[in-house]
């Protein structure tokens, strides 16, 4: 049996004719790393609170260690929580904040000394130890939440978009923190955010939720580069994956502008005799310009003209019009061109995935 198991998890709120979250199915090893991620609305806060016990489980089971949890109250689950609006007491320093929950649950002061000490060390809070959290930085209240939820010594760790209120460079730095603290305590973490580069950067693996349904659960790369229906290829990746509305007839692929180019035999071959219309994907790095170091010969060189440019330096977005949609090549300082400039280039064969334009579902993977 898995550390954590969801059985055909469903939740139902009052007055609603349809699950907010639906047959949720999933195993969770001891001491894994899982990130929810999902657009709005999707229901991972709802999954989330019924692990913790916030809300109520209306079908199916939920066992965290071989214990059915439904009936469970929250503060017996072993669970420690950290959410987006942590409310830090304004009125108590770092180390009262940190220790406010232990002296609840009536621990001797000198062990709950010892543990605010540990967290305090382990945060990297000394210097602010006795500061109140006006007169700290977010990065350093968000470390203060998590020094409130780690001296619980729980076993299970649940974070709603714990970083959603920092800015940009602090939640890179945060990032780091949290993996490092997984790393350091070994607490099963579930964390929920619809920041796909968190999830990508933190997790062991992914959940991707759509309308309360489980799309996909993967490592981070086998979701990145083996999306099992558009959706996840969609969801997944800076810039999206291109699509193109396409046709097929034996090896040819039409675009909607008339180009053409011929599938290799091994995607025909996991085509596996489909044809018509179909959704081609692919991502800006497996478009090659000038044929990249690939075999030029064997694949087919389609033209374009830069319509926008996106320059980061380490990594630069070519915008053009191909097929009928908006298209975009992701190219190295070196292959940077201009708004208005020509460029030739090829789609890397075995990188093209092939969708159902009705289901979703990725023919190549399927
Ligand atoms: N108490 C409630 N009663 C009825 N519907 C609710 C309740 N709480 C949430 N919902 C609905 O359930 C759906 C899922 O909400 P949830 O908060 O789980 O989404 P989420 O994936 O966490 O989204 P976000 O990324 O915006 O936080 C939403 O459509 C929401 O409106
Ligand atoms: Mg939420």
């Amino acid at each position: 049996m898995s550390f954590i198991e969801f059985r055909n998890v469903c939740k139902m709120y009052p007055g609603s004719k349809t699950n907010t979250v639906d047959n949720f199915n999933l195993n969770i090893e001891e001491k894994e790393f899982i990130a929810f991620v999902g657009p709005s609305g999707c229901g991972k806060s709802t999954t989330l609170r019924m692990v913790a016990g916030f809300e109520e489980i209306t079908g199916g089971g939920l066992y965290i260690d071989g214990r059915k949890m439904n009936d469970v109250a929250p503060r017996d689950r072993g669970i420690a929580m950290v959410f987006q609006n942590y409310a830090l007491y304004p009125h108590m320093t770092v180390e009262k904040n940190i220790g406010y929950g232990l002296k609840n649950m009536k621990l001797p002061s000198n062990q709950i000394k010892e543990k605010v000490d540990w967290a305090i060390q382990i945060l990297g809070l000394e210097e602010y130890r006795y500061r109140k959290p006006k007169n700290l930085s977010g990065g350093q209240r968000q470390r203060v939440a998590l020094g409130r939820a780690i001296v619980k010594n729980q076993k299970v760790f649940l974070m709603d978009e714990p970083l959603s209120n920092l800015d940009a460079k602090l939640r890179v730095s945060m990032r780091t923190e949290i993996s490092k603290l997984h790393r350091d305590l070994g607490a099963t973490t579930i964390y929920v955010t619809h920041d796909q580069v968190e999830a990508m950067t933190m997790a062991d693996r992914i959940v991707i939720m759509k309308d309360g349904v489980i799309q996909q659960v993967g490592k981070p790369m086998e979701l990145y580069d083996h999306p099992k229906n558009q959706f996840v290829a969609g969801f997944i990746g800076s810039p999206q994956m291109n699509f193109f509305q396409v046709t097929v007839e034996g090896k040819t692929v039409r675009f909607q502008d008339g180009n053409t180019i011929t599938l290799p035999d091994d995607s025909a071959k996991r085509l596996n005799g489909r044809q018509g219309q179909m959704v081609l994907g692919i991502r800006g790095e497996d478009v090659k310009l000038n044929g990249g170091d690939l075999d030029t010969d064997r694949t087919e060189t389609q033209q374009a003209v830069i319509t926008n440019t996106e320059v980061m330096g380490n990594e630069n977005n070519l915008y053009f019009m191909f097929g009928g949609s908006q298209a975009v090549a992701r190219v190295s300082k070196y292959e940077l061109s201009r708004v208005g400039d020509s460029i030739s280039f090829v789609f890397t064969p075995s990188k093209m995935h092939f969708f159902d334009p009705n289901t979703g579902i990725n023919y190549m993977e399927a």
